[in-house]
């Protein structure tokens, strides 16, 4: 049954959660392999979850990320020590610290999409990975030279793909096999990332910290009792950030083309929008505009990237009435709150003014979870969604290559548009 569950859940936890919710309405139980889960879509339930004290929970599923990202990752720890690294992490995703990354946005965006060839069918997926790949890396370390910067795309895409949900989901599948199982494979990318990371982190202490990038303000940040971070954690929370900073962010551009695409009207309002703004719109000017927010919440609404957050119960919880022990988990599903007739008229519509009209509640709209675990990448990622969509939208004609419909799939822990969204490129504007 639990086996059953987690399969099931695994590959589609969209039709997984809609089927539970018609069935049994909300909260529904789910026995896993990992244990029992508890999950809701309802805002009166969710608003307990994400309000409640952060020690009533442990983290549920670090066990399927350590792999990937380290057992120091802010994604992976939990506690007082998750709220320290948090408290070091925050200032470098704030305010002020956005403006220097909108030109970096969009060069990239640029130097990316002038490789296209006209004519030449590409998977949006992949142009948003690999721009959203060199944001994140230059964020990280800087300005590098192409050579490095690419070397350094290629490595995590590969980390990445080589990353195997079934391996991520079922720990039995973790074999080595004398070095030629997905896994030996999947354990020697993550070998050379950490051998390039340690020489990264080595150079810059050694080059002085002039910089105003994420390496060299986590080198120097200091905890209240006044420690760093050892080499260990730089390496796990720069490859946390590496990995949850553009693999879910590209997803999102490629949902948001499809929707674009299949919505004529509502891509020529946005373009009509960007253009009011002036020719060549500053980034800050951008992530201003209310219909482009309103076009990236809309497609994060239908297709949350990640499709639940959990939290392990470290002491009996009361859900909507419901009396639960220490040792299960709870979980918010995204994809039943998102989805909810009760909040959102027309639920599976793409209705981007629906967020004009209304301010949604944070335990009503979550793509980037809640409380004292939410996404510390949030603002870097709406700000750099933002630019991407205006820069590709003014300056690129764009089109899908087929009218076909495209349905979510599981790419790791995130889910994606399966197939990645094919497009060709039918001409440029002048800029
Ligand atoms: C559209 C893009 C993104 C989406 C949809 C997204 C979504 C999420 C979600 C749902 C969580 C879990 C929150 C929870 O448990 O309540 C999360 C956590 C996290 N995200 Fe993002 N994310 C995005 C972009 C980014 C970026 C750009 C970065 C970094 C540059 C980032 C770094 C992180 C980190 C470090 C955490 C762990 C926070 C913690 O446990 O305290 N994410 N993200």
């Amino acid at each position: 049954m639990a086996a059953l569950q987690s399969l099931l859940y695994m590959k589609d936890p969209y039709a997984f959660y809609q089927h539970l919710r018609e069935r049994y309405g909300d909260p529904v139980m789910i026995p896993t392999m990992n244990g029992t889960l508890v999950a809701t879509g309802d805002p009166d339930g969710i608003r307990e979850i994400f309000s409640a004290r952060p020690d009533t929970f442990g983290h549920w599923g670090a066990d399927a990320l350590t792999p990937l990202l380290g057992e120091q990752s802010l994604l992976c720890v939990e506690g007082a020590v998750h709220m320290s690294r948090r408290k070091l992490m925050m200032p470098v995703f704030h305010g002020e610290q956005m403006h220097a990354y909108g030109g970096l946005f969009k060069s990239i965006t640029r130097r990316h999409a002038d490789a296209l060839e006209e004519g030449k069918p590409f998977l949006m997926q992949d142009l948003a990975a690999w721009i959203t790949l060199d944001a994140i890396i230059q964020a990280i370390f800087g300005v590098l030279d192409p050579a490095a910067s690419s070397r350094w795309a290629s490595l995590l895409r590969e980390l990445i793909d080589r990353a195997s949900p079934a391996a991520i989901f079922f720990r039995i599948l973790r074999q080595e096999l004398g070095g030629i199982s997905p896994w030996a494979k999947f354990l020697a990318v993550r070998a050379e990332v950490d051998a390039m990371m340690a020489t990264m982190i080595a150079e810059r202490r050694q080059s002085g910290l002039g910089g105003q990038d994420i390496l060299t303000m986590l080198i120097q940040a200091r905890f209240d009792d006044d420690t760093v971070m050892t080499d260990g954690e730089l390496r796990d929370q720069l490859t946390t950030l590496l990995v949850a900073g553009h693999e879910t962010t590209s997803s999102v551009l490629a949902w948001g083309f499809y929707w674009l695409e299949k919505h004529p009207d509502v891509r020529a309002t946005l373009v009509d929008g960007i253009r009011a703004l002036g020719p060549d719109p500053e980034p800050m000017a951008l992530s201003r505009l209310p219909f482009l927010d309103a076009v990236c919440n809309e497609t994060m609404r239908l297709n949350p990237i990640v499709p639940d957050v959990a939290r392990q119960l470290l002491k009996p919880f009361s859900l909507k009435g419901y009396e639960l022990p220490a040792g299960i988990a709870v979980a918010v599903s995204t994809i039943l709150a998102h989805t909810n007739p009760e909040t959102y008229v027309d639920p599976m519509a793409f209705k981007p003014e629906r967020f004009l009209n209304h301010t949604f509640s944070p335990f009503e709209f979550m793509p980037f979870g809640g409380g004292s675990r939410r996404c510390v990448g949030a603002a870097f990622a709406m700000y750099e969604m933002k630019t991407v969509i205006a820069t590709l939208l003014c300056e690129y004609d764009l089109r899908l290559t087929s009218d076909r419909e495209v349905v979510a799939a599981r790419r790791n822990i995130t889910m994606g548009p399966k197939g990645g969204v094919e497009m060709v490129l039918a001409g440029r504007a002048a800029r």
